[in-house]
């Protein structure tokens, strides 16, 4: 029975409050970690909140993500606009993937409007700021069901919400 959802944050996202605050706002990393941890206990499941600045370990998480979590929650940072191998990995994946941009991408350069990681996402979540993580682990929470979720019970269909439902029904 797994109840952790991994929530991944890839480059410069280590330097969120002091980077670009007229982009990306005020908190820091650290304050959203810790937001996130007070819903998640709220919600009843345990996460894994990481950030690298390095595609590969990006890469061994997910795959680690795939043997252990219930859902993933995304923001690829840049890695979204030009990382196939993290597209890859994610479609190996055996549960939902929720990726999330603080700002709203498609409002900034058209650079940003492709993202290789949305092609692999069950749904995509951008410019809610900081909030966006909040509101993505509150999607997971729904998705999951008090206490009723099992991750090997769910497969990789893209419609994430009905086939872990279908999962927690027969467990
Ligand atoms: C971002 C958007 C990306 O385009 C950018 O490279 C980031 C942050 C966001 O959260 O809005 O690093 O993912």
């Amino acid at each position: 029975m797994s109840r952790t959802v991994y929530l991944l944050n890839g480059p410069n996202l280590n330097l969120l409050g002091k980077r670009e605050p007229h982009i990306y706002g005020h908190e820091t990393l650290a304050d959203v970690e810790a937001q996130c941890r007070t819903l998640a206990a709220e919600l009843d499941f345990s996460i894994e909140f990481r950030q690298s600045n390095v595609e590969f370990q990006i890469i061994d998480w997910i795959h680690e993500a795939r043997e252990n979590a219930a859902a993933i929650v995304i923001n690829p940072g840049a890695f979204t606009h030009t990382s196939i191998a993290i597209m890859d990995a994610l479609n190996a994946r055996k549960c939902p993937v929720f990726e999330v941009h603080i700002s709203n991408v498609h409002q900034r350069e058209s650079f940003r409007h492709h993202s290789y990681v949305s092609l692999a996402a069950t749904g995509v979540m951008a410019g809610f700021g900081t909030h966006g993580y909040s509101l993505a682990l509150r999607h997971v929470a729904q998705l999951l069901g008090k206490g009723a979720a099992n991750a090997s019970g769910i497969n990789k269909d893209r419609q994430g919400f009905r086939v872990m439902k279908e999962a927690a029904e027969t467990t």
